[in-house]
């Protein structure tokens, strides 16, 4: 009996021990003394397209509608976005701006005219959110907005009376048109794009004629300071960047990519809300491609921009599943589980990583459509899991990148393997923070961080995390991920010791 005590004893401990020891093999050096880029707050931008209830029911519902609003801008959802210090909004599209002419989106209201939506939903489009519109909401939570022109229907001239409309101070017949639709002084507009997936839904085109086609557009888009964008690659076409940078980069600013993390594939993209552990795995391994584009997207600009210059700026991301059972298909509308708050820490500790050559991203899209951080429904208002990681990683806008090197365990799933930790980190006033994503939905990860360069007085966390991997906030209910302080670490001669939760984001601020 006494042998059998003692063996169980040894045994404990042996497990104890083991247990232990694979717990303690993530190691995290965060370069305090290695500062690198400034990573741009555009990073941390959204995507708001007039596609399902984005715009109308979810940023507007006119001023006569009996939810709360500002000049029909939703009050409630005004205030959520004014807390997360959204930096940037991109409008009117998506495919949307490649139909979209401006000056149908001007004037008193009662004037505008109707067109239908043909991309999404065939719905009428009354144009009642136009440019002052879209300029007046960014006024009003403290954005910078970003306007996508359309070239797929619209012309050269169009293009450059908009931007004229927008940005002149001069006497011209635009900008009287302006001050008689009530706006005397112009607005402060730096980004524009030339046109949308010009390989798509905005064109059609071969890289070597839009290139030319963006020549055209740059020459006359005459405006001080503008930051001019061209139309990127769809994901891995690194035929389209090679070209675009070839022919064009003295005339841009900036070149965009898009990719969507869609589960399985565009025919069925698997339920927002019903999946497994294997499908979990599967989102989450196809988000991580995202560091291989933008290194092989960066790699061809280096090429022809060694300096740099150039941003290369993902302005649409995020996951596209199936809509919801019973909404129209056009709309896009889909729920946000813990499983998308994985995906947004991720890509967000892609992009600042990467932030010598990534200057904005786009998640796509703000409200009630793809990825978004807010969902409505008439009166009601859910912040997603994803909105809470936005909340956590803010602290990353205009931050100094501090660059990390990360040894972790992996986490294995019927035969595959990814990294069970996945980081970024940034300094700025003095705190540095490094925000976290532990992959592995069953075990939680001991980490060990080392900080040269930086003196460890007091450190504080965060967590987005929940009981299931596909727990989300619904409507009316109990909100099922939010963020909550963290307390799991503490500094020990010198070095933070910490366990992340599994299946979590977390934001640590050593100062
Ligand atoms: O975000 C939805 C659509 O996805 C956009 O309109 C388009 O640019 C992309 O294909």
């Amino acid at each position: 009996m006494k042998n059998l005590l003692s063996f169980r004893f040894l045994f404990t401990l042996l497990l104890m021990a083991f247990t232990f020891s694979a717990m303690t093999q993530t190691k995290i050096v965060v370069h305090a003394d290695q500062p690198g880029a400034k990573i741009d707050k555009a990073i941390y931008g959204h995507f708001a397209e007039h596609l399902g209830h984005c715009i109308y029911g979810g940023i507007y519902v006119g001023d006569k509608s009996d939810i709360p609003n500002d000049r029909g801008f939703r009050s409630d959802v005004v205030k959520a976005l004014k807390d997360l210090s959204v930096p940037l909004v991109r409008w009117p599209g998506g495919c949307f701006a490649d139909t979209y002419h401006w000056k149908d989106g001007i004037g008193p209201k009662s004037q505008r005219p109707s067109i239908v939506n043909v991309h999404w939903g065939g719905v009428t489009e009354d144009n009642s959110f136009g440019t002052h519109e879209f300029l007046d909401f960014c006024e009003l939570i403290g954005a910078d907005a970003y306007v996508n022109l359309n070239v797929g229907s619209g012309t050269v001239q169009e293009a450059s009376e908009w931007v004229e409309y927008v940005t002149s101070s001069n006497e011209s017949p635009m900008t009287n048109l302006r001050k008689k639709n009530g706006r005397e002084k112009p607005w402060n507009v730096k980004y524009w794009a030339v046109g949308n997936e010009t390989w798509g839904c905005g064109g059609n085109m071969r890289p070597e004629y839009y290139a030319d086609l963006y020549r055209n557009y740059a020459s006359f888009m005459r405006a001080p300071g503008i930051y001019k964008i061209a139309s990127g690659a769809n994901v891995e076409d690194y035929h389209w960047t090679e070209v675009m940078m070839r022919e064009a980069t003295r005339m841009m600013n900036g070149l965009s990519v898009h990719y969507y993390t869609v589960p399985f594939n565009w025919g069925n993209k698997g339920s927002a809300t019903d999946f497994n552990e294997l499908v979990w795995f599967t989102t989450l391994q196809k988000t991580l491609k995202m560091d291989t584009l933008v290194t092989r997207h960066s790699a061809i600009m280096d090429k022809y921009d060694p300096k740099k210059r150039v941003g290369l700026l993902v302005d649409e991301w995020g996951t596209w599943y199936n809509v919801e059972p019973g909404t129209n298909p056009g709309f896009l509308f889909q729920q946000n589980t813990l499983r998308d708050a994985l995906v947004a820490g991720i890509n967000l500790n892609i992009f600042n990583n990467h932030a010598d050559r990534v200057r904005m991203s786009n998640i796509a899209q703000m409200i009630n459509v793809l990825q978004s951080v807010i969902l409505t429904k008439d009166k009601e208002m859910v912040l997603t899991p994803t909105y809470y990681v936005f909340k956590l990683y803010k602290v990353h806008q205009d931050a100094t990148m501090l660059p990390v090197e990360v040894k972790c365990n992996q986490y294995t799933l019927e035969n595959q393997s990814l990294d069970a930790v996945n980081c970024s980190a940034s300094t700025k006033n003095g705190v540095v923070s490094m925000t976290l994503c532990n992959l592995d939905p069953n075990k939680s990860q001991q980490v060990s961080f080392d900080l040269p360069g930086s003196n460890l007085t007091k450190v504080s966390a965060k967590v987005v995390t929940a009981g299931k991997i596909n727990a989300y906030n619904d409507f009316g209910k109990k909100a099922e991920v939010t963020e909550a302080d963290f307390k799991d670490l503490k500094i020990v001669n010198g070095k933070i010791d910490a366990v992340l939760p599994s299946k979590s984001v977390v934001l640590i601020q050593v100062q």
